[in-house]
């Protein structure tokens, strides 16, 4: 790929800022286009992007909440909560958790789960993912990050990512949404998502989009709430961390922006689901409350 290779060796200099977006776009349309044609010439032999694999980053450190994927909800590590439910989704060939840390693995081994041990430097999951997927011995097609807070995630939404990201070719990255609840609309801890009438991703905001004229909560708007899962191409993983931080991204702290500033395409699906994320301590006893009355074990 000529194009691609060009592009990423631009000289760097007073123009590089206008350089970068535009490689970035070039990059990205590249991406796109082997995407196409690896498609095409896949499509005939078996189906598109079909090696999956699950990934569940782990850090212990936390600013908000220290060893959090340990803390017991209801008798269990939280992450093992995680990576039961994932367990039950049926595109996954392989499930592993990443962790820097000797605590998170020595009990993600105790259930039985398959550990990578990643860097103390990841900045983020994704990072931590993609470090992963490199230390991994086998190659895949597709790495789903699964939230290690998230200990309900429904299985069937892991499955919605990863089937709208093989249908979708010039897609790199798939997500999920859900409806907005009216008392969320000026949370800036919930990120809002507007996607185009074919499903893909126009934009993610901390504040509320799209905006009434009014200046308020419009009750008949189908607004939505992005929830934190996400899917890759593997190829894309690769150079996602690498991508240098975009003006969106810094000003929304929303790392997911920056595959949109690229240029690249994210496909979107909504779900019904209630986000019960556990960010603080306190969140603990209300996601026990919620599995009591949901009578999950
Ligand atoms: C804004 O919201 C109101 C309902 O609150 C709705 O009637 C109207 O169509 C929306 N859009 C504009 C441009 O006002």
């Amino acid at each position: 790929m000529p194009i691609c290779g060009e592009s990423s060796s631009l000289p760097s200099g007073s123009g590089a800022k206008v350089w970068i977006a535009h490689a970035g776009v070039l990059l990205g349309s590249c991406v796109a286009a082997a995407a196409a044609g690896y498609y095409l010439r896949r499509h005939r032999s078996r189906s598109f992007r079909s090696r999956v694999i699950g990934i569940i980053p782990a850090r212990y450190a936390s600013s908000r909440f220290e060893g959090k994927p340990l803390v017991p909800i209801l008798g269990k590590p939280m992450i093992q909560r995680t990576w039961e439910r994932a367990k039950l989704a049926s595109t996954l060939d392989s499930l592993v958790v990443a962790t820097d840390d000797e605590r998170i693995a020595e009990c993600c081994r105790g259930f039985g789960a398959d550990v990578i041990m990643t860097s103390e430097s990841c900045r983020n999951g994704a990072e931590r993912c993609s470090e992963a997927l490199q230390k991994l011995a086998k190659s895949y097609d597709i790495v789903v990050n699964i939230q290690g807070d998230e200990p309900l995630i429904e299985p069937e939404i892991i499955d919605g990512i990863v089937q709208a990201l093989q249908r979708a070719p010039d897609a790199v990255f798939s997500t999920a949404v859900t409806s907005l609840k009216p008392e969320y609309a000026f949370d800036s801890n919930r990120v809002k998502c507007v996607i185009d009438s074919n499903g893909y991703a126009i934009y993610f905001s901390r504040g509320l989009i799209p905006f009434n004229k009014s200046g308020k909560v419009n009750p008949k708007f189908p607004y939505l709430l992005h929830l934190g899962i996400q899917s890759y191409d593997s190829e894309f993983l690769k150079i996602y961390p690498k991508l240098e931080p975009t003006p969106l991204q810094l000003e929304e702290d929303l790392e997911q922006l920056k595959v949109l500033e690229n240029g690249y395409k994210m496909k979107v699906i909504k779900v019904d689901h209630d986000a019960h994320g556990v960010d603080t301590p306190e969140d603990v006893e209300k996601m026990e409350a919620i599995i009591r009355e949901k009578n999950i074990e």
